[in-house]
């Protein structure tokens, strides 16, 4: 043997035994740190969503029997979407703060049955809006930006009336967090929560989802009001508003590719911080996996480890039922 001298340092000493490697760990991923997002429809079937293998829009007897999964894997937390016919959908979203509509409906359900799952609702007009977008549209094709706060407000008590313990602004309106907080307060509702979609990006990825719910723009796009993926410091300038306006956690979407977004949110906020692993990123994984050309439970289970250690507290993800089953 040549002379070559001993490494002083051997990182590798900390990985020798899984029980090692358990000590030296720096973050972990447990089945309390998943939330579910669940598409519900009027329909009583479960339609299965072609773009996301493995998922279906649920009528409520389907969707009784995916919580009641989810729950029994510890997941406490689920989101709803609603898949609205198109006979619904009108210009100003009105079916959106409809107290018989299907969200005030599944949340009273969900409630009655589980009162100490968290049930989290989404306010924006996209499933709503015959126009596909978050917001008011004006004749030009503008988003209107106060007009919709309005709308939001509305919504957001109607959601809190039905049972809400969290509602979710993904609308990306200016100023709709300091609205929603005061008309909940207004009305007593000061125990709802705000999950503010503080950095939420105008992203590819959001495809599968569109066509789950049928709510694709009908013209034009989102990038008015959706962030530019090409920033970062306008993150942290989203969710300092946020924070800034009552938002009592706030969210980073889509999530694998914009982990430098939710590190530097991570250092700049103390309140709890969300990603959102989103229908494009649960395609490419799922397609990856159904063509067995990556291992689907690693590859599952990687990909949320590493949002958790970018620094997200919790994650919404189409996987949270099967990787809280193998967790
Ligand atoms: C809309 C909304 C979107 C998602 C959640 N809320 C899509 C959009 O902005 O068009 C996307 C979630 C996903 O892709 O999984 N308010």
């Amino acid at each position: 043997m040549p002379d070559i001298p001993l490494p002083i340092h051997r990182p590798r000493r900390n990985r020798k035994s899984e029980a090692i490697r358990s000590l030296a760990r720096e973050s972990e991923l447990t089945a309390a740190h998943l939330v579910l997002p669940i598409f519900v429809h009027e329909d009583t079937d479960d339609v299965p969503i072609a773009s996301m293998p493995g998922c279906h829009r649920l009528g409520q007897a389907g969707l009784i029997e995916q919580v009641t999964i989810a729950r029994s894997h510890g997941v406490a937390a689920v989101v709803l979407f609603p898949a609205l016919a198109n006979a619904l959908k009108r210009p100003d979203g009105r079916e959106a703060w409809n107290p018989d509509g299907l969200v005030p409906r599944l949340v009273d359900t969900l409630k009655q049955r589980w009162p100490d799952l968290v049930v989290i609702t989404d306010v924006a007009l996209d499933p709503y809006s015959s126009d596909g977008h978050d917001g008011i549209v004006a004749p030009d094709g503008r988003i209107l930006n106060d007009e919709t706060l309005d709308v939001l407000c509305r919504q957001a008590l109607c959601h809190a009336r039905a049972g809400a313990d969290v509602v979710a602004p993904s609308d990306m309106m200016d100023g709709r967090v300091a609205a929603i907080r005061s008309v909940l307060d207004g009305e007593s509702f000061t125990d709802v929560s705000i999950l503010a979609y503080s950095a939420k990006y105008a992203s590819a990825f959001y495809g599968p989802f569109r066509e789950a719910l049928d709510s694709a723009p009908r013209h034009g796009d989102k990038r008015t009001y959706q962030m530019d993926p090409a920033n970062v410091r306008e993150a942290v300038r989203e969710v300092l508003l946020d924070v800034d306006e009552g938002a009592d956690m706030v969210m980073i979407k889509p999530a694998l590719p914009y982990l430098d977004v939710i590190a530097r949110v991570r250092g700049e906020v103390d309140v709890p911080v969300a990603a959102y692993q989103v229908s494009g990123e649960y395609t490419m994984i799922m397609a990856a996996c159904q063509n067995g050309w990556i291992d689907e439970q690693p590859a599952i289970l990687e990909s949320l480890r590493c949002i958790r250690r970018a620094g997200a507290d919790f994650i919404l993800t189409y996987f949270a039922s099967r990787a809280a089953a193998w967790l």
